[in-house]
């Protein structure tokens, strides 16, 4: 009996600990697609913000992941379709219903990236760091109106 208490509560915490219970059943999975298209994005963002952090800037390092962060920033929009605003999506409807908007931030956020690519380029810590800030400000500028916590 204990032993099965037991499993049961971790089944509990391994369910509430998963981001995504629930899964994209929409023809295409685009909610799923745009998700970890951004995941992709995090993955190499989070390892700059962590160099800066620690004070272990690596110019070369840096500019590889700020050259791939550059690639991989085209992945989620296309999956941003009509009518796909659903479970498990943490978009805002304010994505559909303000598009302009929505575009706007993207641009900022394609405009710190071409920049943050060109600081990365001068190996310049004194350049990279706000480069680096200017790019995490374009992304919770839009999670703060587009996206749920
Ligand atoms: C123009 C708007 C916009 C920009 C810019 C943006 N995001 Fe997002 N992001 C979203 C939206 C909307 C979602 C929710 C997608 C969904 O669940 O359908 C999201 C979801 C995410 C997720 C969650 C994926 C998941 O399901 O677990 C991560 C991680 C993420 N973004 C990271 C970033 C990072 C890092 C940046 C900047 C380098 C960034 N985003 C820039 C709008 C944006």
């Amino acid at each position: 009996m204990s032993r099965l208490l037991a499993s049961s509560v971790l089944a509990v915490l391994v369910l509430s600990g998963c981001n995504q219970p629930v899964e994209d059943t929409g023809p295409g999975q685009p909610v799923k697609h745009r998700q970890e298209a951004f995941k992709a994005v995090l993955r190499t963002f989070e390892p700059m913000g962590t160099m800066l952090r620690d004070q272990r800037y690596d110019a070369s390092k840096f500019a590889a992941l700020a050259t791939e962060l550059h690639t991989l920033r085209d992945g989620p929009w296309p999956y941003f379709t009509a009518d796909t605003h659903y479970p498990p999506t943490k978009a805002k409807a304010a994505v559909w219903a303000r598009p302009e908007a929505f575009e706007q931030a993207r641009q900022v956020f394609f405009e710190a990236t071409d920049a943050l690519v060109l600081a990365a380029q001068s190996r310049e810590l004194a350049q990279v760091q706000p480069a680096y800030e200017k790019v995490y400000d374009s992304c919770k500028a839009c999670h703060n109106d587009f996206k749920d916590k």
